[in-house]
């Protein structure tokens, strides 16, 4: 086990904008999300926008686990919807952890309520499961970004990021694999039940 912030470059966190996937939990219910964790030196901290379970748990309950993960398909997934119960498991003391991440921290995260939280976060403790590498996947990386103005374009429904997603689409198509192409057609599908534009 890893303690305390020295420990975050171990865990994965490095300088800039740390796309994870947060669980978090109330009631016995566990939530997972993408959520960005911002490091810039020692200053180390999380934007949580209001209307998101995230948003609440954190509120509520003070944590959330960083799930850290290379798996695009798992951040397009976690966007928009929720995930079924045999995508976590829980460490030895009980925290609601993914089960294919690659390592995970406990974020303490002391937030306060308002439209928007920009709140301090601390690493109580983690874990490297396992050091995975790969060649930089242009499709892979792409789900991240589509992934984002998907939710963008659900809460906002401004045109061009619906434009935006059908280039991205284009380009997952060419460079990604089969998971990366299904991670995409799945936004797709969901955008296109809440919309008749397609
Ligand atoms: C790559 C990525 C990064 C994101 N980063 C953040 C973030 O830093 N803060 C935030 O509030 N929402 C962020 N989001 C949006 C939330 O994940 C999204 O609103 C999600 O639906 C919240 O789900 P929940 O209601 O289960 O918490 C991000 C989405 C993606 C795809």
């Amino acid at each position: 086990m890893l303690y305390g912030n020295e420990a975050l470059s171990e865990i994965g966190i490095l300088d800039g904008i740390n796309e994870i996937i947060a669980t978090t939990e109330t009631r016995g219910r566990i939530n997972a999300a993408p959520l960005g964790i911002i490091k810039d030196g020692d200053s180390l901290y999380v934007r949580l926008f209001l209307g998101t379970h995230t948003y609440e748990n954190v509120l509520t309950r003070g944590w959330f686990v960083a799930n850290i993960t290379h798996d695009a398909w798992l951040f397009a997934e976690t966007a928009l919807e929720d995930l079924p119960d045999d995508y976590f498991v829980r460490s030895d003391d009980g925290l609601p952890l993914l089960k294919d991440a690659e390592a995970w921290g406990l974020f303490k995260c002391e937030a306060f309520a308002s439209d928007i939280i920009i709140a301090k976060v601390e690493l109580v403790k983690g874990m490297a499961i396992r050091r995975d590498f790969r060649a930089c996947n242009r499709g892979a990386n792409l789900v991240l970004e589509a992934a984002v103005a998907a939710t963008r374009y659900m809460a906002l429904r401004t045109d061009s990021y619906f434009e935006e997603l059908m280039k991205m689409q284009r380009i997952i198509n060419r460079c990604g694999g089969p998971r990366e192409r299904e991670a995409m057609d799945r936004l797709m599908e969901r955008i296109d039940s809440f919309s008749h534009k397609r």
